[in-house]
């Protein structure tokens, strides 16, 4: 039988509110059939009709309208003759439209202060209707961040709307379907908060980036039953005030909440028509908001030295926590405060969260009451409680995180590295909070794009992240300079490090505006995200060459060092400790860095058929290897100055002819072994330490790197407790105390930080060997890696031709594999023997003596 699971409008299978002139359409197929393959497939709407053998198109019919529900159908026939249909809704939104409604704000209300959020205003409206109402549908946005409300009701489940981006260039807006819902006198409300626009943000704690204060812009269209229409807009009518229950909202510090507070005693007085002072092109969510997913439980610990109870939520994530209280008095004040990790005496530490009070402040009402904040979020795994008798309150807490969909699935035979994978998903769901951040309890929380440069292929297998990555990639685009830098933040959000920015480029870090479409490209062969950033990458790619080559000689003259003034380096490589330490190694990973992503640009460039830069990058990139090759090494494999990451790099990127190959890979593994199997890379070689170990003969070696619990290492982690990814591969030590005090690196020990978590590709492509050969998997290989003892390991994923999976199990000598292969297209399955099997989609199991 063949069977559609996912029919999506641009990404999307419900909800989609776009303002995409030309959509894109796709379906993801299943079928029972051995070799299906798609025949046809035919798109139908509103009298446009699309045949086609792929599985995804792009809308090129006759105009879109604003504000329009369309109907689209697919069918598809395989070469069974077997049929599948799937229907789904899409609508428009403004298209384009000029806005009905105007930006209002509080023109009394003027925040100066440094360094935190302003106030927490409330807008109002009370709506006179005049018929019974058919269909409504709000549309809204702000600068700051917003919780919309339905007679005092928050509609819909987003956090943090209207959602981050490079404010100065472009804002989304949502869309609510009110319909039936509402009627004559009912009152509409919005809480708008500073968020990333006008609170504090980023590490020195800026406020009023993007607006003087917070700003609100909405219209509500309503269509009567009688069939008249009405847009009921923003404008100096409605109400605003900045007295409410939200007393404080902050990322970092928290939310103080007033319960008792009577919201009709508040001095509401007439909104103002705000000049704002940025003014980006307002288009409909085009991202994955953020939303609740998990509820998490916790345990009671004990009670603290100064009587606080102490909950443990087993797990590391990020979030907000919710409660429930009985016998409460009206003033009573409840506080909370949130940690990742405890005090050798069993209390919160809560010294790296650095200058994020991650403290919520609650005053009761009289009775029974539950609360969850909704403007703030924090990293934690435990909570103090003060101010409530344990036996008054119930806590349990929400995950919450961005929109995606969990595609894939990793385990095998060792309980740690499954423990592992846990892990690598956790770090990932609690930074993927909108757009992609480094770690989500401290005072930043910022897209640092290095972090999501090296693990863009780990959260692809994991998640569907397309939509939310290409939302970030779009400010990736905005916020480049004109000399071709990326910022180290996006959006950077007034975070100009280094000052010299405008003018810089940094390896691996900028490297995102090239690694993380070429992640998603692999993934799902979208070439729209290719063409959509080709013109930032090559500008970028240009700029690095510019600066490699800038004021250098002979053998220095493709050698990118640090000019111009700054790169991250062998970022928080355990073997040195300081952080001058990990940037004297830049000259080795930023050439490294400008060979790989000149090499990916030339593959891209072959793909968007432009031929000239295909051959013009990949003669820059091969002049960049042999300026490695000739500076740093003795042509003979072996690097002059030795360590790990120095060795990773060209062997993953393939910079060594294959003599010199051979031997930095047996120089490479003398390294490993001389650091008893331990992690001695930063942030540019850990993602492919195992690569350049397996790929090249050292299998033995790399899974006992891989399997090691020394520290530091992977499982060490894991070992100890870990229940994310840390930032520093000894932030614990064995008795899962905090070991780094102060060590230079400025307090950075968040335990919650995705980037290592990198070798999670490894686990896919090598221990289950599950690996891309053609984008999308139009073509695959399935070749498992054995080693390490490891008896048996399952890794499935979603690909946009349907699922792939890879089974294997070792028993009494036997090596059997069970492989799912996706309609439509074909795998090389590699046994351990070295026997290969050609596959058509379908279910396979095969079995050999090992
Ligand atoms: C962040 C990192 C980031 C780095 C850049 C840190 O403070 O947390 O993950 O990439 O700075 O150096």
């Amino acid at each position: 039988m063949l069977r559609i699971i996912k029919f999506t409008c641009e990404n999307l299978e419900d909800n989609c509110v776009t303002d995409n002139k030309s959509p894109v359409f796709r379906y993801v197929l299943e079928s029972t059939n051995n070799k299906a393959t798609i025949k046809k497939a035919i798109f139908e709407m509103a009298g446009w009709l699309k045949e086609t053998t792929d599985v995804s198109v792009v809308y090129d019919g006759a105009e879109l309208k604003p504000f329009t529900k369309y109907n689209l159908k697919v069918s598809v026939v395989d070469s069974n003759d077997e049929i599948a249909r799937a229907t789904l809704f899409f609508e428009t939104g403004l298209l384009g439209e000029p806005w009905v409604g105007k930006w209002i704000s509080d023109k009394k209300y003027v925040f100066k202060e440094k360094n935190n959020s302003p106030k927490v205003m409330v807008f109002k409206k009370k709506l006179v209707l005049k018929a019974d109402v058919l269909k409504a549908e709000l549309y809204s946005t702000a600068f700051g961040i917003y919780d919309v409300m339905l007679n005092g009701k928050k509609i819909g489940g987003r956090y943090f709307a209207p959602g981050f981006t490079s404010y100065k260039s472009h804002l989304q807006y949502q869309t609510y379907h009110l319909s039936g819902e509402i009627k004559n006198n009912d009152e509409l409300s919005f809480v708008v908060a500073g968020g990333w626009a006008v609170g504090s943000f980023g590490i020195s704690r800026n406020n009023r980036i993007s607006a003087d204060r917070q700003a609100l812009l909405c219209e509500l269209h309503v269509v009567y039953k009688d069939g008249s229409k009405e847009i009921i807009p923003s404008d100096d009518t409605w109400e605003v005030s900045e007295k409410s229950s939200f007393l404080e909202a902050d990322f970092y510090d928290g939310e103080t909440y007033d319960a008792s507070y009577v919201q009709s005693e508040a001095d509401f007085h007439s909104a103002s028509i705000e000049m704002v002072k940025i003014k980006p092109q307002i288009e409909a969510e085009y991202g994955s908001p953020v939303i609740k997913h998990e509820t998490m439980l916790c345990v009671f610990l004990k009670k603290d030295s100064f009587g606080r109870l102490i909950y443990d939520f087993k797990q590391n994530f990020a979030g907000v926590v919710s409660f429930k209280i009985k016998n409460a008095r009206k003033g009573q004040l409840i506080t909370i405060k949130h940690a990742e990790i405890l005090t050798p005496k069993g209390d919160l530490n809560t010294l790296f969260l650095r200058t994020a009070k991650a403290t919520l402040k609650y005053y009761c009402k009289d009775g029974e009451q539950v609360f969850s904040p909704t403007l703030t979020y924090m990293g934690f795994r435990y909570i103090s409680v003060e101010g409530i008798k344990q036996e008054d309150i119930e806590i349990s807490a929400y995950a919450i995180y961005s929109n995606i969909e969990k595609i894939g699935s990793f385990s095998c035979s060792s309980e740690k590295l499954n423990k592992l994978q846990n892990n690598i998903c956790w770090s990932s769901k609690s930074n993927f909070m909108d757009i992609p951040t480094d770690c989500p309890q401290r005072d930043e929380r910022m897209g640092w794009t290095g972090d999501i440069a090296i693990f863009s292929p780990t959260a692809c297998f994991n998640y569907d992240v397309s939509r939310f990555l290409k939302k970030w990639l779009y400010d990736v685009k905005a916020e480049q300079a004109k000399t071709g830098g990326i910022p180290n933040t996006v959006p950077a959000q007034g975070y100009g490090f280094p000052t010299t920015m405008p003018l810089m480029a940094i390896d691996f870090w900028g490297d995102a505006c090239v690694l993380v479409p070429w992640a998603i490209y692999q993934a799902t062969g979208d070439k729209s995200v290719l063409k959509s950033m080709y013109k930032t990458m090559r500008k970028y790619v240009n700029a690095c060459a510019f600066w490699a080559r800038f004021l250098s000689f002979g053998k220095n003259r493709y050698i990118w060092d640090t000019l111009p003034v700054f790169h991250f380096g062998d970022w928080v490589a355990p073997d040195v400790s300081k952080m001058q330490q990990w940037q004297a190694r830049s000259k080795w990973t930023a050439t490294a860095s400008l060979k790989n992503t000149s090499m990916t640009l030339s593959k891209i460039a072959r793909i968007l058929d432009l031929k000239a830069d295909e051959k013009h990058y990949d003669r820059l990139a091969n002049k960049v290897s042999n300026a490695y090759v000739e500076k740093f090494t003795n042509r003979r494999g072996r690097l002059l100055n030795e360590f790990q990451t120095g060795y990773v790099l060209p062997l993953y990127f393939k910079m060594f002819n294959t003599n010199e190959q051979k031997e930095a890979a047996s120089n490479l593994e003398k390294l490993v072994k001389k650091n008893n199997y331990c992690i001695g890379t930063g942030f540019p070689g850990t993602p492919y330490i195992l690569f350049a170990l397996a790929d090249n003969n050292k299998v033995d070696t790399a899974y006992k790197m891989l399997l090691n619990t020394k520290c530091p290492s992977w499982l060490y982690e894991v070992e100890v407790g870990g229940t994310s990814i840390w930032e520093r591969w000894n932030g614990l030590n064995q008795k899962g105390e905090c070991n780094i005090s102060s060590d230079g690196t400025g307090g950075m020990i968040s335990f919650n930080h995705y980037a290592s978590g990198a070798v999670g590709d490894f686990l896919y492509r090598r221990v289950a060997g599950i690996e891309m050969v053609k984008p999308g998997y139009k073509k695959s290989k399935i070749a498992p890696l054995l080693g390490g003892g490891l008896t048996s390991a399952e890794a499935q994923t979603l690909t946009p031709y349907g699922r792939i999976k890879s089974s294997w199990k070792i028993t009494d000598g036997e090596f059997n594999i069970q492989v799912e292969i996706p309609v439509d297209t074909e795998c090389q399955l590699t046994m351990p023997s070295g026997r290969n099997i050609n596959l058509a989609s379908g279910n396979y199991s095969f079995s050999e003596k090992y």
